[in-house]
């Protein structure tokens, strides 16, 4: 995606299977997202007050789901900037490529889903945000 900006990032309802026994989301590749899951990671036990994130990726997509609890995300693409709230384990925050994030206000025990279209891989990362600004500017 060439200069994407943080209107692509948006809120995908996600399904809920719910019964007497409790709720169930399923996510599936390309079907609930519009990519293939390479990798699932999640953030726990965050220290009150602590943030995460702080970078920015070249080609990677991720959906951010608050599978418990609740936090906010900022968004930046270099020119706008929004702030996304999750708080509900049914919605999910797709953040395309080439966006700044910044992960913080994380409720006690919240747990933050991310899957991924790719594996870790240190060199898709922009972690200092002026050479992300640069860039971005410069597409
Ligand atoms: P980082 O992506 O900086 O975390 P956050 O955005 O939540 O602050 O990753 C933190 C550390 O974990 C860093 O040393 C890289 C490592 N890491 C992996 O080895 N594999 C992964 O898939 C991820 C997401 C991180």
């Amino acid at each position: 995606m060439r200069n994407s900006s943080v209107y692509d990032c948006v809120i995908l309802p996600l399904s809920k299977i719910h019964n007497r026994s409790g709720n169930i989301t399923i996510v599936e590749s390309n079907t609930h997202v519009p990519f293939e899951i390479k990798r699932v990671y999640y953030l726990y036990d965050i220290p009150g007050g602590e943030s995460r994130g702080g970078h920015a990726h070249r080609e990677l997509y991720q959906l951010i789901v608050a599978a418990s609890g609740s936090f906010d995300i900022l968004l930046d693409d270099g020119t706008n900037k929004k702030v996304v709230t999750l708080n509900r384990p049914y919605y999910g925050l797709l953040i395309v490529p080439g966006i700044w994030r910044e992960l913080m206000e994380f409720s006690s025990g919240s747990v933050c889903l991310v899957l991924a279209s790719d594996v870790y891989k240190e060199s898709d990362y922009f972690r200092d945000y002026n050479t992300f600004k640069n860039y971005k500017d410069a597409l």
